[in-house]
């Protein structure tokens, strides 16, 4: 007899990969697949790919090739390895994955995961003929009804906090962007599903949820009255599912942040105050040729409204230097609203050009010297930033959700409402509670603090001070 077969799932790229993979998992775990955390051990590989930038859609071929050399040599010991890729590559580039990796036996795009076992068999009886399967049409079922069962236990809880996604797909089409073909057109999911799913994480002991979507707050769901539910809407309904202390959602456009989402920063004691709202780019007219339909004073705005709800809202976005026709004035504006709005952190790519995107095709793309100088640039702006903002939190007391043990014995790792690990020394029975901890120490990347004794205090909303 032999054992349960083996999985192993390698995510890249975005938390909706993540969370893919996980339901991947969980989905398959029916079929007798338990998973491993040694590729060298499976029997199905799945590579859950990112296609957004071309570094991370390259890396894809050469684990290929590492894979392909697991496989031989489990095939010299008599064990055949089936090698899956799913993702946005594998959307974006089925037919030529197929072409360059002989070891790929499926290639499954974003939209056909709660086909995985039939398409496994499928490629199971494929391969006796010298045949592979690519299945990266969008069906027009609803894959969230299938992946995601609101009523059994097929999403399993893996820690004290969780991502859920509420929305998939993008019709933003930033000119740039991938995501509105990898991914598709918006869809969100019914607000009742994301609600059981909630509540069925909670009782398996999730007490921080993160809804995730492409164009989160754009999402407009069907609401359990028959109407049509906006995030803030939902974001009311999932606080309050017992168990649930903090919610977080990302990632949100400026044009779609509405009065309600404002309102429930204000209102939902639940809602971390950490947003992260990418800008892209500080320049007018690079914000216009990135068809992103706002400024950067519309974008101020929007944040000083934010700001006016919570002020110790925290804000970290996404940056991109060097796209098309990029001047030195033009990132002298990126630089500028870095400042303007000091950051608690923030992502920063060299612009990449995106085979079918419309800015690829642009004919005044900037030189790669130029883009990694101005890299270099912003990250030391983002990087000054980030510190005066750990800084601030010197002598803070917040509330930390222990997550899980942390680097040296007898610590754990946990986060800030701002979303900072934290490392405190406390008992590991502690995993899973929302702590009081006062910062006593910052590190590069994390904090450092105490349990506060005896009983909670307040959290103090100080960072509006900071200034940064
Ligand atoms: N080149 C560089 N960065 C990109 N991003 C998206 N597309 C590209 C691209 N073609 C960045 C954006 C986005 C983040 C997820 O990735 O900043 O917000
Ligand atoms: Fe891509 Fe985000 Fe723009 Fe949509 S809003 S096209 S996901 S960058």
């Amino acid at each position: 007899m032999s054992g349960p077969r083996k999985l192993y799932v390698k995510s890249y790229g975005c938390q909706m990969n993540v969370y893919d993979s996980h339901r991947m998992a969980d989905l398959l775990a029916p079929e007798g697949f338990v998973e491993t955390a040694a590729p060298e051990d499976a029997d199905l590989i799945v590579l859950n790919t990112c296609h957004i930038r071309e570094k991370a859609a390259e890396k894809v071929y050469s684990e290929l090739g590492r894979v392909a050399k697991l496989k031989q040599d489990a095939a010299r010991d008599g064990r055949r390895v089936t090698v899956a890729v799913a993702g946005c590559v594998a959307q974006a580039e089925g037919q030529e994955i197929i072409r360059r990796a002989p070891a790929v036996d499926l290639v499954v795009g974003p939209q056909s995961y709660h086909r995985l076992p039939d398409l496994l068999a499928r490629a199971e009886r494929e391969h006796r003929r010298g045949e592979r399967v690519v299945a990266t049409e969008f069906p027009i079922e609803d894959k969230f009804a299938f992946l995601t069962p609101p009523t059994t236990s097929a999403t399993r809880a893996r820690g004290v906090t969780a991502f859920v996604t509420v929305q998939e797909g993008c019709d933003r089409f930033c000119t740039f962007c991938v995501v509105p073909y990898t991914r598709g057109a918006e869809v969100s999911r019914p607000a009742a599903t994301i609600i059981a799913e909630v509540r069925h994480l909670a009782d398996a002991g999730v007490r921080e949820v993160t809804l995730i979507g492409q164009n989160v707050n754009a999402y407009h769901g069907d609401g359990p009255d028959g109407r049509t539910w906006t995030l803030a809407q939902l974001l009311e309904r999932v606080a309050e599912v017992p168990g649930i202390a903090r919610l977080r959602y990302t990632t949100s456009h400026p044009r779609d942040v509405d009065d309600g989402l404002i309102a429930v920063h204000r209102d939902l004691p639940q809602l971390a105050p950490q947003l992260h709202l990418p800008v892209q780019s500080g320049s007018d007219r690079v914000l216009a040729a990135m068809n992103r339909r706002h400024t950067g004073a519309d974008y101020l705005r929007v944040i000083e409204r934010l700001r006016a709800a919570r002020p110790d809202l925290a804000l970290t976005s996404d940056f991109i230097v060097g796209f098309p026709g990029e001047t030195e004035a033009d990132f002298g504006d990126t630089l500028r609203i870095v400042d303007e709005v000091g950051y608690s952190g923030a992502f920063s790519f060299k612009y990449s050009a995106r085979p079918g995107t419309p800015a690829a095709s642009a004919d005044d793309q900037v030189a790669e010297d130029v883009k990694s100088e101005r890299l270099a640039r912003l990250q030391d702006a983002i990087n000054r930033h980030h510190a005066a903002f750990n800084a601030g939190c010197r002598g803070m007391t917040f509330d930390v959700l222990l997550e899980k043990p942390g680097r040296l014995p007898g610590q754990l790792t946990g986060r800030s409402p701002y979303l900072q690990p934290v490392q405190v020394m406390a008992d590991t029975h502690l995993i899973g509670e929302m702590v009081a901890v006062t910062v006593t120490d910052i590190g590069t990347n994390s904090l450092f603090g105490a349990l506060t004794a005896p009983g909670r205090q307040e959290m103090k909303p100080a960072l509006a001070a900071l200034g940064a």
